[in-house]
Protein backbone atom coordinates (compact mmCIF):
# COMPACT_ATOMS: atom_id res chain seq x y z
CA UNK A 1 0.00 0.00 0.00
CA UNK A 2 1.29 3.62 -0.60
CA UNK A 3 0.83 5.71 1.76
CA UNK A 4 0.82 9.48 2.06
CA UNK A 5 3.71 8.79 4.48
CA UNK A 6 5.42 6.97 1.40
CA UNK A 7 4.55 9.84 -0.76
CA UNK A 8 5.87 12.50 1.84
CA UNK A 9 10.15 10.52 1.90
CA UNK A 10 10.01 10.02 -1.39
CA UNK A 11 9.09 14.12 -2.03
CA UNK A 12 12.25 14.56 0.56
CA UNK A 13 14.29 12.86 -0.82
CA UNK A 14 14.20 14.36 -3.83
CA UNK A 15 14.59 17.78 -2.77
CA UNK A 16 17.68 16.56 -1.01
CA UNK A 17 19.31 14.20 -3.73
CA UNK A 18 18.78 17.17 -6.58
CA UNK A 19 18.60 20.27 -5.67
CA UNK A 20 18.06 22.66 -8.41
CA UNK A 21 20.98 22.17 -11.37
CA UNK A 22 22.20 26.09 -11.39
CA UNK A 23 22.74 27.62 -14.43
CA UNK A 24 26.83 28.19 -13.81
CA UNK A 25 27.41 24.59 -13.59
CA UNK A 26 26.67 24.67 -17.42
CA UNK A 27 29.65 23.89 -20.23
CA UNK A 28 28.60 25.89 -23.05
CA UNK A 29 30.89 24.79 -25.60
CA UNK A 30 29.19 23.46 -28.65
CA UNK A 31 31.61 22.13 -31.44
CA UNK A 32 29.33 21.71 -34.37
CA UNK A 33 26.22 24.34 -33.46
CA UNK A 34 24.85 24.29 -36.94
CA UNK A 35 25.00 20.37 -36.85
CA UNK A 36 23.11 20.24 -33.38
CA UNK A 37 20.95 23.15 -34.74
CA UNK A 38 19.88 21.46 -37.75
CA UNK A 39 19.20 18.33 -36.33
CA UNK A 40 18.14 18.97 -32.54
CA UNK A 41 16.34 22.51 -33.04
CA UNK A 42 13.30 21.99 -33.06
CA UNK A 43 13.15 19.54 -30.36
CA UNK A 44 15.42 21.68 -27.74
CA UNK A 45 12.77 24.78 -28.43
CA UNK A 46 10.15 22.38 -27.73
CA UNK A 47 11.47 21.41 -24.69
CA UNK A 48 12.63 24.57 -23.39
CA UNK A 49 9.48 26.04 -23.77
CA UNK A 50 7.23 23.38 -22.00
CA UNK A 51 10.28 23.74 -18.83
CA UNK A 52 9.34 26.99 -19.00
CA UNK A 53 5.47 26.73 -18.76
CA UNK A 54 6.02 25.27 -15.55
CA UNK A 55 4.98 28.55 -13.53
CA UNK A 56 1.30 28.16 -15.79
CA UNK A 57 1.74 24.11 -14.56
CA UNK A 58 1.32 25.75 -10.76
CA UNK A 59 -1.10 28.47 -11.43
CA UNK A 60 -3.43 25.77 -12.77
CA UNK A 61 -3.06 23.41 -10.33
CA UNK A 62 -4.12 25.89 -7.99
CA UNK A 63 -7.26 26.15 -9.81
CA UNK A 64 -7.64 22.85 -10.37
CA UNK A 65 -6.72 21.27 -6.48
CA UNK A 66 -8.31 24.03 -4.69
CA UNK A 67 -8.02 21.97 -1.30
CA UNK A 68 -4.33 20.87 -2.55
CA UNK A 69 -3.05 18.85 0.19
CA UNK A 70 0.17 19.41 1.93
CA UNK A 71 2.51 16.54 0.18
CA UNK A 72 1.24 18.27 -2.95
CA UNK A 73 2.35 21.25 -1.83
CA UNK A 74 4.83 20.15 -0.83
CA UNK A 75 5.87 18.85 -4.02
CA UNK A 76 5.21 21.21 -6.59
CA UNK A 77 6.17 24.12 -4.52
CA UNK A 78 9.78 23.09 -2.77
CA UNK A 79 10.55 20.41 -5.43
CA UNK A 80 8.88 20.21 -8.93
CA UNK A 81 8.77 24.14 -9.80
CA UNK A 82 12.31 24.86 -8.53
CA UNK A 83 14.19 22.46 -10.53
CA UNK A 84 11.83 22.39 -13.84
CA UNK A 85 12.17 26.09 -14.33
CA UNK A 86 15.97 25.47 -14.13
CA UNK A 87 15.63 22.98 -16.79
CA UNK A 88 13.77 25.68 -18.61
CA UNK A 89 16.30 28.57 -18.39
CA UNK A 90 19.33 26.03 -19.09
CA UNK A 91 17.96 24.90 -22.24
CA UNK A 92 16.51 28.11 -23.39
CA UNK A 93 20.40 29.52 -23.08
CA UNK A 94 21.31 26.83 -25.34
CA UNK A 95 18.67 27.84 -27.43
CA UNK A 96 20.31 31.18 -27.14
CA UNK A 97 23.82 29.71 -28.13
CA UNK A 98 22.68 27.75 -31.00
CA UNK A 99 21.28 30.93 -32.64
CA UNK A 100 17.85 30.16 -32.30
CA UNK A 101 15.23 32.83 -31.10
CA UNK A 102 13.92 32.47 -27.55
CA UNK A 103 11.65 30.47 -25.88
CA UNK A 104 7.96 32.18 -25.60
CA UNK A 105 6.18 30.02 -22.80
CA UNK A 106 2.07 30.14 -22.71
CA UNK A 107 1.35 31.27 -19.90
CA UNK A 108 -2.60 31.79 -19.86
CA UNK A 109 -4.71 29.31 -18.28
CA UNK A 110 -7.04 27.23 -20.64
CA UNK A 111 -10.96 27.68 -20.11
CA UNK A 112 -10.91 23.86 -19.93
CA UNK A 113 -9.10 23.78 -16.79
CA UNK A 114 -10.77 26.90 -15.09
CA UNK A 115 -14.52 25.41 -16.01
CA UNK A 116 -12.99 22.07 -14.02
CA UNK A 117 -11.19 24.55 -11.69
CA UNK A 118 -15.11 25.66 -11.03
CA UNK A 119 -16.32 22.26 -10.55
CA UNK A 120 -13.45 21.13 -8.45
CA UNK A 121 -15.01 23.10 -5.81
CA UNK A 122 -17.42 20.35 -5.43
CA UNK A 123 -15.69 17.41 -3.39
CA UNK A 124 -16.42 14.37 -5.41
CA UNK A 125 -15.42 15.99 -8.56
CA UNK A 126 -12.21 17.29 -6.84
CA UNK A 127 -11.28 13.48 -6.30
CA UNK A 128 -11.92 13.34 -9.83
CA UNK A 129 -9.76 16.40 -10.57
CA UNK A 130 -6.95 15.11 -8.30
CA UNK A 131 -6.69 11.32 -9.90
CA UNK A 132 -6.43 13.24 -13.38
CA UNK A 133 -3.80 15.54 -12.50
CA UNK A 134 -2.07 12.53 -11.19
CA UNK A 135 -2.00 10.83 -14.46
CA UNK A 136 -1.45 13.65 -16.69
CA UNK A 137 1.69 14.27 -15.09
CA UNK A 138 2.59 10.63 -14.76
CA UNK A 139 2.19 10.97 -18.29
CA UNK A 140 4.10 14.42 -19.49
CA UNK A 141 7.02 13.18 -17.31
CA UNK A 142 7.17 9.79 -18.68
CA UNK A 143 7.49 11.81 -22.35
CA UNK A 144 10.13 14.02 -20.98
CA UNK A 145 11.99 10.93 -19.81
CA UNK A 146 11.84 9.83 -23.50
CA UNK A 147 12.62 12.53 -24.91
CA UNK A 148 16.22 13.58 -23.15
CA UNK A 149 16.82 9.79 -23.25
CA UNK A 150 16.78 9.75 -26.75
CA UNK A 151 18.05 13.27 -27.45
CA UNK A 152 21.02 12.48 -24.97
CA UNK A 153 21.70 9.56 -27.11
CA UNK A 154 21.57 11.46 -30.08
CA UNK A 155 24.44 14.51 -28.82
CA UNK A 156 26.23 11.69 -27.59
CA UNK A 157 26.58 10.47 -31.26
CA UNK A 158 27.77 13.34 -32.21
CA UNK A 159 30.70 14.01 -29.75
CA UNK A 160 28.86 16.71 -28.19
CA UNK A 161 30.05 15.86 -24.77
CA UNK A 162 29.47 19.21 -22.94
CA UNK A 163 25.91 19.24 -23.67
CA UNK A 164 25.86 15.83 -23.09
CA UNK A 165 26.97 16.04 -19.58
CA UNK A 166 26.55 19.28 -17.88
CA UNK A 167 22.84 20.13 -19.86
CA UNK A 168 21.17 16.67 -20.82
CA UNK A 169 22.15 14.39 -18.57
CA UNK A 170 21.40 16.55 -15.27
CA UNK A 171 17.74 17.82 -16.42
CA UNK A 172 17.28 13.81 -16.98
CA UNK A 173 18.22 12.61 -13.97
CA UNK A 174 15.34 14.57 -12.01
CA UNK A 175 12.60 13.37 -14.43
CA UNK A 176 12.00 9.84 -13.59
CA UNK A 177 11.41 11.00 -9.52
CA UNK A 178 8.98 13.61 -10.90
CA UNK A 179 7.01 10.75 -12.81
CA UNK A 180 7.50 8.62 -9.81
CA UNK A 181 5.92 11.35 -7.48
CA UNK A 182 2.22 11.15 -9.63
CA UNK A 183 2.75 7.32 -10.14
CA UNK A 184 2.31 6.71 -6.37
CA UNK A 185 0.18 9.34 -5.86
CA UNK A 186 -2.35 8.32 -8.75
CA UNK A 187 -1.50 4.39 -7.41
CA UNK A 188 -2.55 5.05 -4.02
CA UNK A 189 -5.61 7.02 -4.43
CA UNK A 190 -6.51 3.58 -6.50
CA UNK A 191 -5.44 1.32 -4.19
CA UNK A 192 -7.15 3.39 -0.97
CA UNK A 193 -10.22 3.54 -3.01
CA UNK A 194 -11.43 7.04 -2.96
CA UNK A 195 -13.21 6.94 -6.01
CA UNK A 196 -16.37 5.61 -6.29
CA UNK A 197 -17.78 3.77 -9.44
CA UNK A 198 -19.17 6.86 -10.64
CA UNK A 199 -16.30 8.88 -9.98
CA UNK A 200 -14.13 6.32 -11.72
CA UNK A 201 -16.29 6.30 -14.93
CA UNK A 202 -16.34 10.30 -14.75
CA UNK A 203 -12.70 10.18 -14.83
CA UNK A 204 -12.56 7.71 -17.80
CA UNK A 205 -14.84 9.79 -19.66
CA UNK A 206 -13.34 12.97 -19.07
CA UNK A 207 -9.43 11.33 -19.42
CA UNK A 208 -10.70 10.20 -23.27
CA UNK A 209 -11.52 13.61 -24.21
CA UNK A 210 -9.16 15.82 -22.99
CA UNK A 211 -6.02 13.47 -23.33
CA UNK A 212 -3.44 15.47 -24.51
CA UNK A 213 0.15 15.40 -25.02
CA UNK A 214 3.18 17.15 -22.89
CA UNK A 215 2.80 20.90 -24.10
CA UNK A 216 0.16 20.81 -26.74
CA UNK A 217 -2.05 23.40 -24.80
CA UNK A 218 -4.88 22.65 -26.88
CA UNK A 219 -2.99 24.44 -29.53
CA UNK A 220 -3.00 23.14 -33.07
CA UNK A 221 0.50 24.93 -33.86
CA UNK A 222 2.14 23.00 -31.07
CA UNK A 223 0.12 19.80 -31.87
CA UNK A 224 2.16 20.05 -34.62
CA UNK A 225 5.24 20.86 -33.35
CA UNK A 226 4.82 18.16 -30.93
CA UNK A 227 4.91 15.52 -33.73
CA UNK A 228 7.54 17.51 -35.29
CA UNK A 229 9.45 16.23 -31.71
CA UNK A 230 8.62 12.85 -32.51
CA UNK A 231 10.03 13.08 -35.93
CA UNK A 232 13.33 14.59 -34.73
CA UNK A 233 13.51 11.77 -31.66
CA UNK A 234 12.95 9.01 -34.10
CA UNK A 235 10.02 8.10 -32.33
CA UNK A 236 7.70 8.39 -35.11
CA UNK A 237 8.10 4.89 -36.15
CA UNK A 238 7.42 3.04 -33.02
CA UNK A 239 4.21 4.60 -32.31
CA UNK A 240 2.82 1.41 -29.98
CA UNK A 241 5.96 0.91 -28.28
CA UNK A 242 5.54 4.31 -27.45
CA UNK A 243 1.96 4.72 -27.11
CA UNK A 244 2.38 1.84 -23.76
CA UNK A 245 5.81 3.65 -22.65
CA UNK A 246 3.54 6.81 -21.63
CA UNK A 247 -0.07 5.09 -21.07
CA UNK A 248 0.79 1.87 -19.41
CA UNK A 249 -0.20 3.28 -15.91
CA UNK A 250 -3.31 4.33 -16.83
CA UNK A 251 -4.38 1.65 -18.76
CA UNK A 252 -3.38 0.18 -15.34
CA UNK A 253 -5.38 2.18 -12.69
CA UNK A 254 -7.77 3.70 -15.35
CA UNK A 255 -8.93 0.94 -17.13
CA UNK A 256 -8.32 -2.00 -14.81
CA UNK A 257 -11.42 -3.69 -16.18
CA UNK A 258 -10.35 -4.27 -19.91
CA UNK A 259 -7.68 -7.16 -19.20
CA UNK A 260 -4.61 -7.32 -21.08
CA UNK A 261 -5.10 -3.29 -22.22
CA UNK A 262 -1.37 -2.22 -22.74
CA UNK A 263 -2.36 1.51 -23.55
CA UNK A 264 -5.17 3.52 -23.66
CA UNK A 265 -6.56 4.31 -27.38
CA UNK A 266 -6.82 8.05 -26.85
CA UNK A 267 -3.18 7.61 -26.29
CA UNK A 268 -2.34 6.04 -29.62
CA UNK A 269 -5.19 8.69 -30.97
CA UNK A 270 -3.10 11.68 -29.81
CA UNK A 271 0.44 10.60 -30.96
CA UNK A 272 -1.15 9.80 -34.60
CA UNK A 273 -3.15 13.45 -34.36
CA UNK A 274 -0.28 15.16 -33.49
CA UNK A 275 2.20 13.14 -36.72
CA UNK A 276 -0.49 14.41 -39.04
CA UNK A 277 -0.83 17.37 -37.78
CA UNK A 278 2.46 18.36 -38.60
CA UNK A 279 2.80 16.01 -41.86
CA UNK A 280 -0.39 17.95 -43.04
CA UNK A 281 1.48 21.29 -42.95
CA UNK A 282 4.97 20.39 -44.30
CA UNK A 283 7.05 20.47 -41.00
CA UNK A 284 7.12 22.59 -38.42
CA UNK A 285 7.09 26.66 -38.49
FE1 LIG B 1 12.03 18.99 -16.55
FE1 LIG C 1 9.74 16.86 -14.71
Amino acid sequence: MITQQKIEEHVERLGEMHPPVALGSVDRTINRPDVVRDRYGDVLEYLARVELEVDRNVLELLVLLPEVSEVDRFFYEDVWQPQEIQHGLILDRVQLDLGLPAAEPLMEIQMSMKVLGALAHIPAIQDIARLLYYLTGASTERQAVLAYNTLNKGLQELGEDALVNTVVTPIKRQEPGHFAFYQMSATSLIQHNVLSPWQLFLAREMRSFSYTLVGVNGRKRYLGDMGGVMVGLGLDTQLEAYAKEIGRLEARLLWAGRKGLEYPQYVLDALHDSLSMYRERGGLT
